[in-house]
């Protein structure tokens, strides 16, 4: 599989595939320290010489495990010219990149994102950072990783729940950008199921696309980059109303996706047999588009809060159809009709 290359808007970013995962190294480094979680030192940390393991999850993803990075850089003593690896999902790429783009004002860093969710999304395009505040990603900065290297073999290490998360990522991309994918996500469908190392290298690599595309256009969401949030103005609000880890993100991303398909129907955007059509598939990818309890009020809160602002409108990412997407802003009322 050919390496796909992000070159364009203040970005330089390789994505290559391996067929079987070996911890990149660097001939021209002083020093690499890697940064695992403690499942992904388990499983590829053996040959690592010089590392940090932070715990796993969403909570560690805080200044104390950038503190615990920076300390360890220093100790080693890192330079400019040193590089950062962070081996493991979303969480650890992007403390792994914020430790990189502020130790000595900016060293390089390569990721090897080990769940689909990073492998789709997190590891392209250079966003970094942790949670703060009780926000997430409120701090951070942007600092693509020169390096990102993909082995779909490692998907066979993740639980069933986890890998299935990222499968909404990878719906929401196809709808996205890749009518291609968006076929292949239904045809190819008991294969991406299996985790067919070959099938997933061609779904990772076709969404490794559209993301570089987007991103090579717009590095600091400015614009399009926008798209890339499809359905998670309510996922976010679903994930902190339902407190986080009642859904996983890409349970919360599927369902967002269904209501923005919602949205569009109501103000009448959306074509009704694409609407149709996406939901479906979100069906076919077992994800449940009908959650019981929804908390109406909780959750347009929440989305406003998420906007950082107070406003009888609020602004979402919504499809005309396949392929053609919108911003545009909301009337408050029009989003509570839908989540009734
Ligand atoms: N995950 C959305 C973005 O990278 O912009």
């Amino acid at each position: 599989m050919d390496p796909v290359s992000l070159e364009a808007s203040g970005i330089s970013q390789t994505v290559e595939f391996q067929r079987e995962l070996t911890l990149p190294g660097d001939p021209d480094t002083d020093h690499l320290l890697y940064v695992f979680d403690t499942n992904t030192d388990v499983l590829f940390g053996g040959s690592a010489s010089d590392k940090v393991v932070i715990s796993d999850g969403e909570e560690a993803k805080s200044w104390e495990s950038v503190a615990k990075i920076l300390q360890a850089a220093l100790k080693m003593g890192m330079t400019r010219r040193s590089v950062f690896v962070g081996v493991g999902g979303g969480v650890i790429g992007d403390m792994t990149a914020f430790a990189a783009s502020i130790y000595m004002r900016g060293c390089s860093v390569v990721l090897v994102p080990t769940t689909l969710l990073a492998m789709v999304d997190a590891a392209v395009g250079g966003k970094t950072g942790i949670n703060f505040g009780g926000y997430k990603n409120m701090v951070g900065s942007f600092h693509p990783a020169h390096r990102v290297v993909t082995c779909t073999e490692a998907l066979t290490s993740l639980p069933e729940r986890e890998y299935h998360s990222g499968l909404a990522e990878v719906i929401k991309t196809a709808a996205l950008g890749d009518r291609e994918l968006y076929g292949m996500l239904r045809d190819r469908r008991d294969a991406i199921f299996g985790r067919d190392s070959d099938v997933m290298r061609e779904v990772v690599a076709r969404c490794v696309r559209v993301k570089a595309e987007i991103v090579e256009a717009d590095l600091t969401e400015q614009g399009r980059r926008a798209w890339l949030n499809l359905g998670h103005t309510f996922a976010h609000a679903l994930e902190s109303t339902a407190g986080f880890g009642a859904y996983t993100h890409g349970e919360a991303v599927a369902w967002g996706m269904s209501r923005a398909m919602a949205l569009g129907r109501r103000i009448d955007i959306t074509a009704p047999d694409y609407a149709r059509d996406l939901v479906d598939l979100i069906h076919e990818f077992r994800f449940s588009t009908d959650l019981p309890d929804l908390d109406t009020d909780g959750l347009i809160q929440a989305m406003a809060r998420d906007k950082k602002r107070q406003t009888s409108r609020l602004r979402f990412v919504l499809q005309k159809n396949l392929c053609d997407t919108i911003v545009t802003e909301v009337d408050t009322g029009d989003v509570e009709a839908i989540l009734e």
